[in-house]
C-alpha cells in the first residue's frame, strides 16, 4: 500500500541532483510505473534539477504522489529563487540555450512527461510543475504510440526466440523491417530496449544479475539518446518549414522583379533584397550590370 507522499530534495550541488534523481526512482517504482516510464521520470527530474543548479544555483524539487478518481501520478515541482526566465516561449523551444547546452532540457521534461506548466517572474524565481500518470490499462508501457497495442512487442519476441535459435540472416532482415516500421509509429529507441528486456526476462528468468544491471543502464541511455533525437527530428522539422517559406518568398520575388535590366557599362543599376541570399545569381548578375 503507498503512503500519499510529499518528499523534498534541496538543490545545492551536483550530488544533490543525484539524490533526487533516487527519490523519483524510489517513488516511481513502488507506485508501480514501468521501467520505461521510471527512466523517464528521473531523467526529467535530472534536467530540472540541473537546470536549478545551472542558472538559479540554489532551489528544490519536491516531489509527491497525487490522486484523482480515476488516475494516480507523480508529481515533480522543480521551484527556485534564481534570476528567472523572461521569455518562457523562447525556452520552451527546441535548440534554446544561454550556457551552450543542447537546449533540449525544458522541452524534452515536458515530451517525457504527461503534463508540464511552467511560471517565472524576472528577479523572482521561476516554478515548474510535471506530473506523469500511471497507466494501468496499457497493454505494454512503453509502446505509448498508435502501434497496435502490444503487437510491436509480440514480432519482436517471435523474431527475438527466432534468432537465438536459428540465428538465420533472414531474422535479421525481419528485424531491419520492423525497425522502420517502428520509426514510422514513432517508437523511441528506449522503447525498444525495454521490449528487448520484458523479452529476456520472460525467456530467460535466471539470467544473471550483472546482465540485468547492464540493460538497465543501457535503458537510462537509451532514454537520454530518445531525448535528444526527438529535439533533432523537431529542429529538422522547422528547419524544413523555414526552407519551404523562404522559397516561396523567393518565388515571390522573382516574379515581381521579371523584366529587363538596362544595360550600362560605368554604374552598378537596381534595388534589390533577397531573402537569405537565395538568390545570388540574379544579385551576383545585377552586380555586373548585365
Ligand atoms: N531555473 C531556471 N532559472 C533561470 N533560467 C532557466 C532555468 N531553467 C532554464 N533556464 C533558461 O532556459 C534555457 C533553456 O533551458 P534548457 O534546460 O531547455 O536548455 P539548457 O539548459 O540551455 O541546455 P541542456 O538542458 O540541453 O543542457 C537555459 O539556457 C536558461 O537560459
Ligand atoms: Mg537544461
Amino acid at each position: 500500500m503507498i503512503m500519499d507522499t510529499r518528499s523534498c530534495v534541496k538543490i545545492k550541488n551536483e550530488w544533490d541532483i543525484v539524490q533526487a534523481r533516487q527519490l523519483g526512482r524510489n517513488l516511481s517504482k513502488q507506485m508501480g510505473f514501468g521501467q520505461v516510464d521510471q527512466a523517464r521520470i528521473t531523467t526529467a527530474i535530472s534536467e530540472l534539477a540541473r537546470n536549478i543548479y545551472l542558472y538559479a544555483q540554489t532551489g528544490i524539487i519536491e516531489i509527491e504522489i497525487v490522486r484523482n478518481i480515476e488516475k494516480m501520478g507523480l508529481k515533480i515541482v522543480a521551484k527556485d529563487q534564481g534570476p528567472g526566465i523572461k521569455d518562457i516561449r523562447q525556452v520552451m523551444m527546441d535548440g534554446y540555450t544561454t550556457s551552450g547546452g543542447l537546449g533540449a532540457g525544458l522541452p524534452g521534461v515536458k515530451r517525457l512527461m504527461d503534463e508540464f506548466n511552467i511560471h517565472s517572474q524576472v528577479g523572482q524565481g521561476t516554478e515548474i510543475v510535471a506530473i506523469k500518470w500511471l497507466r494501468r490499462a496499457r497493454a505494454r508501457e512503453g509502446l505509448t504510440v498508435d502501434m497496435d497495442q502490444g503487437k510491436g512487442l509480440e514480432d519482436y519476441e517471435s523474431m527475438l526466440i527466432n534468432y537465438i535459435a536459428h540465428k538465420k540472416e533472414r531474422t535479421l532482415y525481419n528485424g531491419q523491417k520492423l525497425s522502420r516500421k517502428m520509426i514510422e509509429h514513432n517508437v523511441s529507441p528506449d522503447e525498444v530496449v525495454s521490449m528487448h528486456i520484458d523479452v529476456l526476462n520472460r525467456l530467460l528468468p535466471g539470467l544473471d544479475e550483472r546482465v540485468r544491471a547492464s540493460f538497465d543502464f543501457l535503458l537510462e541511455v537509451m532514454v537520454g539518446y530518445g531525448f535528444a533525437y526527438r529535439e533533432h527530428q523537431s529542429l529538422r522539422d522547422r528547419q524544413l518549414q523555414l526552407d519551404a517559406e523562404i522559397n516561396i518568398a523567393a518565388n515571390v520575388q522573382q516574379s515581381l522583379l521579371e523584366g529587363t535590366i538596362p544595360s550600362c557599362d560605368f554604374v552598378d543599376i537596381g534595388v534589390i533584397s533577397t531573402p537569405a541570399k537565395k538568390d545570388e545569381r540574379r544579385l551576383l548578375s545585377i552586380c555586373q550590370g548585365r
